[in-house]
């Protein structure tokens, strides 16, 4: 089936220019490219649903963790999945940091998400000055997990300093990273989880990371908002088998 390349488009895109990407993606992606996902912004999500021909799907950034009611400015999972989304994408560090979104209103929002019927892509990943104590930052996120059933959970490892830096993570520090999640997972959650990668991906470094058994796909920002550079990256998740 390929590894998961998942594009997070952030807030980023009009109607209008989301589906100019879509007829193109349409036009360039191979059929038998099955395992991805567009993380649109909500205003973009149906537009993405109906223009999409090939056998992918449909996420959000974000959702708040109740079905209705007076939240202003919030969306819920059940108005996601009505507009086609099928995964959301929860604590990423754009939120954590900028929102000041804690890990327990983190782990309601992945409960939440859950029941309603979304997958989720948890992310998780440390500052540049949290570097030296990888382990213990990321066992710390890891820890609003702690007794959910992660059968519809992917987790996104996005170092922070590699976010949009143009800085990619090395490989040593990939598979490190990678390991320290999946052995915290198993021993926290008695489940293998399947982790994305994320930071500065593009389809010139894709390749490498790709082929590492501990990456399960990639979590791509900026490359991801041009089709025919996320095209490319499909086809090379494509490429290796995923878990
Ligand atoms: P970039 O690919 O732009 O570095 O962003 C990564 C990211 O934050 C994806 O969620």
């Amino acid at each position: 089936m390929g590894k998961f390349v998942v594009a997070n488009w952030k807030m980023n895109k009009t109607i209008k220019e989301a589906r100019a990407f879509i007829d193109e993606f349409n036009a360039k992606l191979p059929k038998k490219c099955k395992n991805w996902c567009i993380c649109a912004p909500f205003t973009c999500v149906f537009a993405v649903f109906e223009g999409l021909k090939g056998a992918g799907a449909v996420g959000v950034q974000n959702i708040y963790p109740q079905e209705k009611g007076a939240f202003t400015g919030e969306v819920s999972p059940q108005m996601a999945l009505d507009a086609g989304a099928t995964w959301a994408i929860i604590g990423h560090s754009e939120r954590r940091n900028l929102m000041g979104e804690t890990d327990e209103f983190l782990a309601k929002k992945v409960k939440f998400a859950l029941e309603s019927g979304l997958k989720v892509i948890f992310c998780v990943g440390e500052k540049l000055e949290e570097h030296c104590r990888l382990k213990t930052v990321l066992k710390a996120e890891l820890k609003a997990l702690k007794g959910i059933d992660l059968s519809g959970v992917v987790i996104a490892y996005e170092p922070i300093w590699a976010i949009g830096t143009g800085r990619v993570a090395s490989i040593e520090d990939i598979k490190r990273a990678h390991l320290a999640i999946i052995e915290t997972i198993e021993k926290q959650n008695g489940v293998t989880p399947v982790v994305l990668y994320g930071g500065s991906v593009k389809s010139s470094n894709a390749g490498e990371i790709m082929a590492l058994d501990e990456v399960g796909g990639v979590l791509v920002g900026g490359a991801s908002l041009n089709a025919d550079e996320f095209v490319k990256l499909i086809e090379i998740g494509g490429k290796y088998e995923s878990k």
